[in-house]
């Protein structure tokens, strides 16, 4: 990623630490397009909230936002002994994992941070925290490097000129630079393919038409928004010829969550005859969930679905709503999972931790 990375779009960082000033700085995932507003969060319950609220948002983004905000929940800490830091460490992780339940993420960073507290122990509790600080500071550089190797792999399936479909945001604001499933178009844009790609609005949230279409647009891609409910036409007349998506939690077989929507657009794409790809991680992978089944579902309050975004409500008022904020897509739905170590292929309970083993 040569010429993207420090300009533009690529040289946003949507999640990053402002350890003179105790703060996570996080870009407002909640204004854009419209306003670029970075926030400043101190303590534990704005970074609670920015991360429930979606102004953080993406798995590798979330994963990020918590490993840092432990580090400041741990750098607070007025513990004198190894043992009493641990112990405010964990409210701290308990807190903070309780934001959001569906990204794996969210809880893989947490859980690396106690590993690293662990191999800590008995250190004088300030080279505790600088560890703690190192240890988040690892997980933002090497997700860098995850995605762009991603975007390599991903790469490799496309052909130039594609059409590519893609449903919520998986860009650069959704992690720590690149993105996954928009990692290979922004390779690709950066080599001439010219990819067209269509860009679903993502309801309730929007955010296929707030944050993908932005992006794309702003670092030059020729990008098209379309409604959730177009998907089959734009695939009916051959304007399609891959699906590229992210993920939110990958199960050992290859079931795998993501935005709400990201199903239908599987089995759309199974009869249309179009591959679908998955872009992600091995951090979302979690081997300990064996099928989707045994991946939760958030559920959103309803009002995302009457009132937000609209100026005025666009149901009847007390209408009763169902707001889950992911599906999980069957695996015999998904042609490849795309990760930094590689293409995982069906079987998945094979492929997949046949990748961790790199
Ligand atoms: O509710 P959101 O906006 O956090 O959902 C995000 C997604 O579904 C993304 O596709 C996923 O987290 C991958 S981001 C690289």
């Amino acid at each position: 990623m040569a010429n993207l990375q420090e300009q533009g779009i690529m040289g946003i960082q949507a999640v990053r630490l402002d350890d003179e000033n105790n703060a996570l700085v996080i870009l407002d995932q909640t204004l854009l397009p419209n306003e670029k507003k970075y926030l400043s969060l101190t303590d534990q319950k704005e970074i609670w909230e920015a991360i429930y609220l979606l102004k953080v948002r993406g798995a590798p983004a979330i994963g990020i936002a918590a490993a840092y905000g432990a580090y400041l929940g741990v750098k607070a800490s007025r513990a004198v002994t190894y043992e009493e830091l641990y112990a405010d460490f964990l409210k701290v992780k308990e807190y903070l994992a309780s934001s959001r339940p569906t990204a794996v993420n969210l809880f893989w960073a947490l859980d690396r941070m106690e590993q690293r507290l662990k191999r800590e122990a008995g250190k004088d509790v300030i080279e505790v925290k600088l560890a703690l600080k190192e240890e988040a500071d690892t997980i933002r550089q090497e997700d860098e490097e995850t995605c762009a190797a991603i975007g390599r792999y991903g790469l490799s399936l496309l052909k130039p000129g594609w059409g590519i479909l893609t449903h919520c945001n998986a860009g650069t604001i959704a992690t720590a630079r690149y993105g996954t499933a928009l990692a290979p178009i922004y390779l690709g844009q950066e080599q001439g393919y010219n990819f067209k790609v269509y860009a679903d609005e993502t309801r309730p949230l929007l955010q296929g038409a707030r944050l993908t279409a932005w992006e794309l647009q702003e670092a030059g891609v020729d990008v098209t928004l379309i409604c959730d409910n177009m998907a089959s036409i734009v695939m009916k007349e051959g304007r399609i010829q891959a699906v590229l998506v992210g993920c939110d939690r990958v199960a050992k077989n290859g079931d795998t969550a993501n935005k709400i929507g990201t199903s239908g657009v599987a089995i759309l794409a199974k009869y249309y005859g179009i591959p679908f790809y998955v872009c992600g991680p091995l951090s979302t992978v979690d081997l300990n969930c064996r099928t989707g089944e045994d991946i939760k579902i958030e559920l959103r309050p309803g009002e995302e679905i009457t009132h937000q975004w609209y100026a005025r409500p666009m149901a009847p008022e007390g209408v009763k709503t169902y707001n889950p904020a992911f599906d999980v897509t069957p695996r015999e739905l998904i042609t490849a999972i795309v990760t930094e170590k590689g293409i995982a292929y069906p079987p998945y309970e094979k492929s997949l931790p046949a990748m961790f083993a790199e």
